[in-house]
């Protein structure tokens, strides 16, 4: 895996925002309230996508910036949560003054960033003892058919991504870890957008994708658990990171 082709599977939302403000699961309140502390009001969203999480921060009162450096993500979002403060931006410039937030999230999209220089960036906005927090939802691949939806979407992907501890560098606390386990009710068609949704089925040419897509629409037409279902429940467990600044 090159440095080229990660830039490359990080810039293909561009290609998919429908596909993931449609089919990505949001977050639970209770991650919400454990990723902000509790007295914050200005909240940078970082790698904000579509404002999946924007959406929820938003929702508890918060004052929220979204930085997002894809255009079509950054449409979706402000027409989904019209007034949000939206701007195009990096992890590694986001464009913000010194020591303008109380709080940084970053959801999804650590392993998208440059760690360093990232913590930098992060390290510079956030005001005096503010507090940055990293997450992932991450589904159970125990539960078969879940399994088996995570193996068609990997077939022929050569990225690792790793949801672990971010190095965050010195200027943090040492992170505080949480899990929280949850499901995602969907319908099994949408187990096919949510596959589309995903960067290396977005960069596969038109015929290996839709061979993937078949796969994940065979799997929901023949599955015991999935079969003439209106809807399932998708488990997931959102791993979450936090750290002030020293
Ligand atoms: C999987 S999406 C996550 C979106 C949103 N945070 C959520 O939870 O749904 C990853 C996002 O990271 C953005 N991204 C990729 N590289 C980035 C970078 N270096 N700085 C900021 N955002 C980046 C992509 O454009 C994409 O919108």
């Amino acid at each position: 895996m090159t440095e080229a082709h990660r830039e490359d599977r990080a810039a293909s939302f561009e290609r998919g925002a429908g596909e993931y403000h449609a089919a990505r699961p949001g977050y639970p309140t209770e991650v919400v309230r454990w990723i902000v502390p509790d007295d914050a009001h200005d909240v940078l969203d970082l790698a904000a996508g579509t404002g999946k999480l924007t959406a929820e921060l938003v929702a508890l009162g918060l004052h929220v910036v979204a930085v997002e450096p894809s255009q079509a993500m950054r449409a979706e979002l402000v027409r989904s949560l019209p007034g949000a403060d939206a701007r195009t931006g990096t992890a590694e410039a986001t464009g913000l003054p010194d020591g303008s937030v109380d709080a940084v999230t970053v959801a999804q999209a650590w392993h998208w960033f440059d760690p360093p220089t990232a913590s930098a960036e992060i390290a510079r906005v956030l005001r005096p003892h503010g507090q940055v927090a990293v997450l992932w939802n991450i589904r159970d691949d125990e539960i078969d058919w879940v399994g088996r939806w995570t193996e068609i979407v990997h077939r022929g992907d050569t990225l690792t991504t790793r949801y672990e501890e971010p190095a965050l560098g010195e200027a943090f606390t040492a992170p505080e870890h949480a899990t929280f386990r949850w499901v995602a009710p969907m319908r099994p068609a949408d187990l096919r957008t949510l596959a589309a949704s995903r960067s290396h089925l977005l960069l596969l040419p038109d015929d290996e994708r839709e061979a993937l897509l078949d796969a994940i629409d065979e799997l929901a037409a023949t599955h015991p658990d999935l079969r003439g279902r209106d809807q399932v429940d998708l488990p997931y467990r959102t791993e979450c990171w936090r750290a002030r600044l020293v």
